[in-house]
């Protein structure tokens, strides 16, 4: 069993934003076919700020962690700013993430990523995410 830090495990034992945004602007959801777990956000953007963020993760207690504080981190951020949030940002925030465990920062922040690309893609503008893994599940 990975050794996990106390910040994983508060936001694993009480992950903040779960759940799914009915009208979301945008929704990302990537899969790791190696483990099988699955993330998906939902975004609500207002005057290009993520003024929403949820997730539903399906997947291990990084994994759950790693939506829960992505989804804080990207909470008011302007779309530019929540492009920023690396994987390792993700594992920064959370003190550290076991070698093994890494790939689940990851998928929070392509999940992010391509929520915000859904939401470009709504309003008609162009996609430039450079964000895209062999994890994602297209
Ligand atoms: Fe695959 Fe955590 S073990 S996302």
């Amino acid at each position: 069993m990975p050794v996990y830090s106390e910040k994983v495990m508060e936001h694993f034992m009480n992950p903040r934003n779960v759940g799914e945004i009915e009208d979301a602007d945008g929704i990302g959801e990537v899969g790791n076919p190696v483990c099988g777990d699955m993330m998906t956000f939902y975004i609500k953007v207002d005057d290009n700020h993520l003024s929403d963020v949820k997730f539903k993760t399906f997947g291990c207690g990084a994994a759950i962690a790693v939506s829960s504080i992505v989804s804080e981190m990207a909470m008011g951020n302007t779309l530019e700013e929540a492009r920023k949030i690396t994987p390792a940002l993700v594992a920064e925030q959370l003190e550290g993430l076991p070698k093994n465990k890494y790939h689940c920062s990851n998928l929070g922040a392509q999940a992010l990523n391509k929520a915000i690309d859904d939401y470009l893609k709504k309003q008609g503008k162009k996609v430039k995410s450079k964000r895209r893994g062999k994890n994602e599940k297209e």
